[in-house]
């Protein structure tokens, strides 16, 4: 475990600089939090004019001090900063945790900036600045301005917004969700989020990390960090402009809005992400109390029908739909209901059921091998008192003894049912007041598991390529002056890294284009080769289907005449002749270079999928072929690739293996490559494989 993290967020003794005499001041109620946390370790507050503060000595400086300090709350206005740093580092201090506003957050960069310089120059971590503070409940610890400590639980949050942490603090009693860490992250300019999941993994009263996120820092490390993690991670991103979008020069770059993929790298990260706060409680709390559904079969039991089909369209939408159970589960489920309950999925034990029926199917079900994940489901009757059926229900999951499976319940009703959910929490089961959000924390529970299950895939990194010359070709573009890379240029780098595509020669006059389709063999395609014609079909500069070599002279000729009308100083490589790939499925691969990730791949299916329902899916490359068959599957055109209508189905093998491929070329290229384009990628039937037609590539302006 990282000691100076460790120092910093579990510290053994706590400096207040700008403690206050007066109350209400932020400097003052730091010193009065960590008086009434009861935290054990030394406080000791600082402020050069005061003798005294809540029964305390005051040190004139951190220097004063006699004993050793871990952290230091910061709480001097912003302009006394760096010198309070300083005299911090020559005390030894391990981390500062500075509330103080005023830095990169309105533009104060550069003294930001400065204050991490300080800090490493003595070995030192900062939280923040422009943070709330740190609460630790395993140690007493509110070295913060956020009112009390929360309730006690096993999740820890880590909040980029301070007043939102505040809030979340106040919510943990009102939802009943506890947490044993408040971490407040402010602007993040040491420890951010990837610092924070590899320290809270190995933080042993933490079960699940959970993270409201506004930006990364640092985003692929935080995806690398993340894969090494043993314990669930929950995010609720908060939404951000799609920044790049309009200024992209590829397809794709005009598709990958930052929520996009965002996305993309939690889920390749583990990360579960949550839809709001609510959500972030839910999910939070299924996943602090409960181990993954490692199997497929959900079973649900209920005492009304209503609430039983509510449950079941939930668990089509959250990734766990409902099978029937085998006979002999039904059997015996049919002893715990009357004649005309059902045994089926949803178990529907009727309003007639009491507490031995719940306590009996219940207890049945959990054991069963067949289970994998039960959602118990309860309506307020007149006749059954919701805290002895909670009783029931609890007493029945730990009758079984078995912790490797999880449950969720879900009580509907008023007052009395509150009370029994609320019991039900505080004794382990995650309990919640609609079948839909039992049923969404079930899916949370799933999908944990199936994240798990993907992070173990490796990425193959040892791909034979020609890196010379693609490296070649790109110095030669850029020795030229220009980042639009040719369709020729770009096919080559293409082939240099493994990836097919049809055959492209170029054609600088009329009788090499005749002697060039020859070669290749009709029917062919002739297009313009030009850097400034990215958008080749616009300026008429295509032409498809040519049969034979009367048809290349009469296109050879009329391409070059439209690309004058289209640019007349326009700079014409010449004319590519191309083999004229028999059509098949269209799809597209793409990517960008994005500012929090890095290189990031795109697929989707092409032509109108793409154009307009915008059918596309991300992932930060490296991929693993797995997570390229798993993209493939993602898109909502997915069953267009199994073949539809009579059609065989498509080589989604093949497809897989270039998708990986080429996010490998994007990584190993992303110090050059900005964006770039395979449209279309013709994929044939099974064992057929995949073709690039045309391919693109952008290079970064340096
Ligand atoms: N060492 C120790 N104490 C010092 C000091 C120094 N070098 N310089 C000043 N102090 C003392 C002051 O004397 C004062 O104590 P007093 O009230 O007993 O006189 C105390 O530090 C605070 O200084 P003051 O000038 O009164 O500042 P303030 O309390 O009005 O504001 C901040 C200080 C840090 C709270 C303020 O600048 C700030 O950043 N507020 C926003 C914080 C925030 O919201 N953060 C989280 C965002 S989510």
């Amino acid at each position: 475990m990282d000691d100076v993290l460790t120092g910093l967020l579990r510290p053994k003794s706590v400096a207040i600089v700008g403690a206050s005499t007066t109350p209400g001041k932020i400097g003052h109620t730091v010193v009065k939090n960590l008086i009434e946390s009861g935290y054990q370790g030394g406080i000791y507050p600082i402020n050069p004019s005061a003798d005294e503060i809540l029964g305390l000595k005051v040190y004139k400086s951190v220097l004063d001090i006699p004993e050793p300090v871990d952290a230091a709350a910061i709480t001097v206005p912003a302009k006394f900063v760096l010198d309070v740093a300083k005299e911090c580092g020559e005390k030894g201090v391990k981390g500062l945790i500075v509330i103080t506003s005023g830095f990169s957050e309105v533009g104060e960069t550069e003294m930001e900036q400065e204050l991490v310089a300080i800090a490493h120059q003595y070995g030192m971590r900062v939280l923040g600045p422009n943070v709330v503070g740190t609460l630790s409940n395993s140690d007493n610890l509110n070295a913060s301005f956020a009112p009390f400590l929360p309730l006690d639980g096993s999740a820890s949050l880590v909040s980029q917004s301070g007043a939102l942490l505040i809030a979340i603090d106040a919510i943990t009693y009102t939802r009943r969700i506890g947490f044993d860490k408040l971490v407040s992250i402010g602007n993040m300019s040491d420890v951010n989020f990837a610092d924070m999941v590899g320290w809270l993994d190995e933080d042993e009263n933490t079960k699940c990390i959970s993270f409201y996120i506004e930006g990364l820092k640092e985003g692929r490390r935080f995806i690398d960090e993340s894969l090494k993690v043993s314990k669930p991670i929950v995010v609720l991103k908060a939404g951000v402009s799609e920044h790049g979008a309009a200024a992209a020069a590829s397809h794709t770059g005009s598709l990958a809005g930052a929520q996009k993929v965002y996305g993309a790298a939690f889920k390749q990260a583990g990360v579960i992400e949550a839809t709001d706060l609510s959500d972030l409680f839910d999910c939070t709390l299924a996943l602090s109390l409960e181990p993954p559904m490692k199997g497929e079969n959900l079973l649900i039991i209920t005492n009304g029908g209503g609430v039983g089909v509510l449950a079941t369209d939930s668990a089509e939408k959250y990734g766990v739909p409902l099978n029937f159970a085998p006979e002999s589960v039904q059997a015996e489920l049919k002893k715990h209901m009357p004649s005309f309950g059902s045994a089926k999925n949803p178990v529907d034990l009727t309003g007639m059921a009491g507490n031995d029926w719940y306590h009996d199917s219940t207890k049945f079900a959990f054991a069963h091998d067949w289970v994998d994940g039960l959602v118990v489901l309860y309506c307020e009757t007149a006749m059954t008192n919701p805290m002895e059926i909670a009783k029931s229900i609890h007493k029945a999951i730990t009758d079984t003894g078995i912790t490797h499976k999880p449950v969720t319940v879900s009580f509907v009703g008023g007052e009395r049912s509150d009370e029994a959910m609320q019991w039900l929490v505080e004794n382990g089961i995650p309990a919640y007041n609609a079948p839909d959000l039992a049923v969404r924390a079930m899916g949370a529970l799933r999908e944990y598991a199936r994240l798990e299950a993907m992070k173990a895939e490796p990425i193959q990194n040892d791909h034979k390529v020609d890196r010379d010359t693609a490296r070649e070709i790109i110095a030669k573009v850029r020795k030229d002056g220009r980042t639009g890379m040719t369709e020729i240029e770009s096919k080559k780098i293409f082939n240099a890294y493994g990836l097919p595509t049809v055959r492209t020669e170029l054609a600088t006059n009329e009788e090499e284009a005749v002697s060039m389709a020859e070669e290749i063999g009709f029917p062919v395609v002739l297009k313009i080769v030009s850097p400034d014609i990215l958008h080749k079909s616009d300026a008429g500069g295509v032409k498809v289907n040519i049969k034979d070599e009367a048809g290349v002279r009469e296109a050879y000729k009329t391409i070059l005449e439209n690309a004058k009308n289209y640019k007349a100083d326009a700079d014409i490589h010449g004319l590519v002749i191309q083999e004229m790939a028999p059509w098949a499925t269209e799809t597209i691969i793409g990517s960008v270079n994005d500012p929090t990730f890095g290189a990031t791949v795109m697929f989707g299916l092409g032509g109108i999928f793409v154009e307009v329902l915008k059918d596309v899916t991300f992932r930060v490359a490296p991929i693993s072929e797995k997570e390229a068959a798993a993209m493939l599957d993602e898109i909502r055109g997915a069953p267009i690739l199994d073949g539809t209508r009579g059609e065989s189905p498509r080589d989604k093998k093949a497809l897989a293996s270039v998708l990986a491929k080429y996010a490998f070329m994007i990584t190993d290229l992303a110090d050059e490559v900005a964006e770039s384009d395979a449209n279309p990628v013709l994929v044939y039937e099974e064992g057929q494989g995949v073709k690039v037609v045309d391919a693109r590539i952008i290079l970064k302006k340096k």
